[in-house]
């Protein structure tokens, strides 16, 4: 995710922009860049950093009476965080700038099709392309060449674009990615988000795909990206305060992200995988064919809720790339005498990429000889930079301190890895593959549709159950990581002692627990153990144990031995992990609001452990 800014009116440009960016910094905040016309050309000046970096630069320019220009703060997902690689990107002239949210997925063959075509890149970004597309058609009409470059790109895209040689207009298309215009008096903005907007206008239109706009003092005019033709749009007026904005009306930062999961699976699966041929796309792994082939371990190193995805990983890992797969806990790994050589590829999972353990264990293995391809949600942390490879997950800034889209960002994540490396093994066949990628195409609209039902059933179940001390979260195989990662949501928010377990572990111990005063949440798909689960729901009730399911769709019998039962649509085996999650996080999220605790910042937790 990105923040873009723009304004066209009467105010002077660098407070518009500054201000802007700065209520869009929770939307990405590894470097930042500001762009406005001056004595007939273009000014730009970017910075790698937070927002106060590029301030500071910006001193030098508080002289500046233009009242027209973009702003963009960036969350890398292609190129590093660098100056050069920081909004706006420039045409070969230095005369057209465009800012970007979104992912160009074609932006490797534009790109060097432009280059045969004697433009010269600067970035090493997917954004630069459209600037230099752009400039290709551009004669004398801006719109028509934007227009026209946009016909070349696929993707997602939020864009904003200022000529010199139009310096009284900007334009601004949307396809997939947020983009909100403000309108007043002799004033046009343009933003990824409201908050932006607030503090002038709360009067606004909402671009929808495949739409064009463009801005000027006299307002602003909407154009269908696909005939050109004029389109009419709702002026809506908001209701929101700007702190509510911020989390796009939602109360937490937790929940923001909670429902944001389909777009975060969406964007991290986004252009790396062809279902109809099984093909997946990781390039940035780093390893040819001929290693991975090579492999005969990995070993996947994580923390708390990354090693739940770890745990998940595992089994998709060993049955579709059949290597044999140890998934460690970092603050372990590193105290042990490791069994590792250039044949393992371990692969280090975080979210942050800063994480002490993790890092520690990955820089022991490198020294072993073992290759390391990381999973990561910030692009150019630290482990990133450490590792071979990486492989991106795309869930945008996570806020909350609870990972919630990262999480299920890092299944996705690790779903491609391991069919990517199971059509380089040879050891899955192509039907597989594309029976495999299209189940998982499906994911975020199953999710997207369930999502307000799922909160429902977590709100009521808050309200029967927010009060009790303990809870046991039960699962087996691929359900086992998801009821460690829901007692981990639940103790980490609530602050309630919540243990996950192997089901099958019951009678080995827990099930001197069972009482009146145990809720146990069990997780019940309808895959191969699904008659194992059910006897032990049935062991749990025959205590007088509480039973809180998670079961698909119709299955009364398990109805019946529940206290409640939450229930989900029956998806290919392999993904309920990301569907069983969801409801466990929302469960997680509304008992801790009922027992009145800080969501977002809970106690003794930091979103990022950089310490051990
Ligand atoms: C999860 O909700 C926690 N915030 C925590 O367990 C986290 O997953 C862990 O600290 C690892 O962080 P990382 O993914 O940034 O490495």
């Amino acid at each position: 995710m990105c923040g873009i800014v723009g304004y066209v009116g009467h105010r002077r440009i660098l407070p518009v922009l500054l201000d802007g960016l700065r209520r869009l910094e929770y939307r990405g905040y590894d470097s930042a860049g500001v762009a406005w016309p001056e004595n007939g050309d273009l000014k730009r000046v970017r910075a790698k950093g937070k927002l106060n970096i590029l301030e500071e630069t910006l001193e030098d320019f508080r002289s500046t009476r233009s009242s027209i220009g973009l702003g963009h703060t960036r969350w890398a997902t292609h190129g590093r965080p660098t100056e050069e690689n920081a909004h706006p990107h420039a045409d070969c002239t230095g005369r057209l700038v465009v800012v970007h949210n979104g992912i160009i997925e074609n932006y490797f063959a534009l790109r060097e099709q432009l280059k045969k075509e004697g433009h010269v890149f600067k970035s090493d970004t997917d954004t630069e392309v459209l600037a230099h597309l752009i400039e290709k058609y551009l004669e004398d009409d801006l719109v028509e060449a934007v227009l026209r470059a946009l016909k070349d790109v696929e993707g997602a895209y939020a864009l904003g674009v200022l000529w010199a040689d139009k310096p009284d207009t900007l334009v601004a298309a949307r396809k997939q990615s947020p983009l909100v215009l403000g309108i007043a008096q002799d004033e046009s903005f343009m933003a990824s988000d409201i908050p932006a907007l607030l503090p002038y206008t709360k009067k606004v239109v909402f671009l929808d795909d495949g739409e064009l706009a463009v801005l000027s003092t006299g307002g602003i005019k909407v154009l269908s990206i696909n005939s050109g033709d004029e389109i009419e749009k709702e002026i809506q007026e908001i209701k929101w305060d700007a702190a509510m904005a911020e989390k796009a009306g939602y109360k937490h930062f937790m929940l923001k992200e909670i429902y944001e999961q389909p777009q975060a699976i969406l964007n991290t699966f986004r252009g790396r995988m062809l279902p109809d041929t099984g093909e997946v796309e990781l390039p940035e792994m780093g390893l040819s064919d001929e290693v991975i082939k090579g492999l005969n371990k990995v070993v996947l190193l994580a923390c708390g809720t990354s090693w739940h995805a770890g745990l998940v990983g595992k089994y998709w890992i060993e049955k579709w790339a059949r290597l044999p797969v140890e998934v460690e806990l970092a603050s372990e790994f590193r105290y042990r005498d490791l069994l590792l050589d250039e044949k393992s590829l371990t692969i280090p999972i975080s979210q942050s990429g800063e994480t002490a353990d993790t890092l520690a264990g990955l820089r022991i293995a490198k020294e072993l000889g073992s290759r390391i391809v990381s999973i990561c949600n910030v692009v150019g942390s630290t482990i990133t930079r450490e590792s071979d490879g990486t492989v991106y997950t795309h869930a945008g800034p996570e806020i909350g301190v609870a990972s919630t889209k990262a999480f299920t960002s890092q299944l996705t994540a690790l779903y491609l890895l391991a069919l990517y490396m199971a059509e380089r093994r040879g050891t899955l066949n192509e039907q597989e593959r594309s029976r495999l990628l299209k189940a998982l195409l499906d994911v975020p609209k199953i999710i997207e549709d369930r999502l307000g039902e799922w909160h429902e059933n977590a709100f009521a179940l808050a309200d029967e159950f927010y009060t009790y001390s303990d809870f046991l979260y039960l699962g087996r195989h691929l359900q086992f990581p998801i009821a460690l990662e829901g007692a981990l949501k639940l103790k980490e928010i609530s602050y309630i002692h919540a243990e996950g377990y192997a089901a099958g572990e019951m009678k080995h111990g827990p099930i001197a627990l069972i009482d009146r005063n145990m809720p146990v949440v069990a997780l019940v798909p309808k895959d191969h153990v699904y008659e194992k689960m059910v006897s032990n729901v049935e062991e749990v009730k025959s205590r007088r144990g509480i039973v809180i399911s998670v079961g698909v769709d119709g299955d009364e019998g398990l109805n019946r031995l529940s206290s409640v039962m939450i229930s989900v649509p029956e998806v290919e085996a392999d993904i309920n992990p990301f569907i069983f999650t969801i409801p466990l996080q929302l469960v997680a999220y509304e008992i801790a609001l009922a027992r009145g605790c800080d969501v977002d910042q809970p106690r003794n937790l930091a979103k990022s452990v950089t310490v051990e």
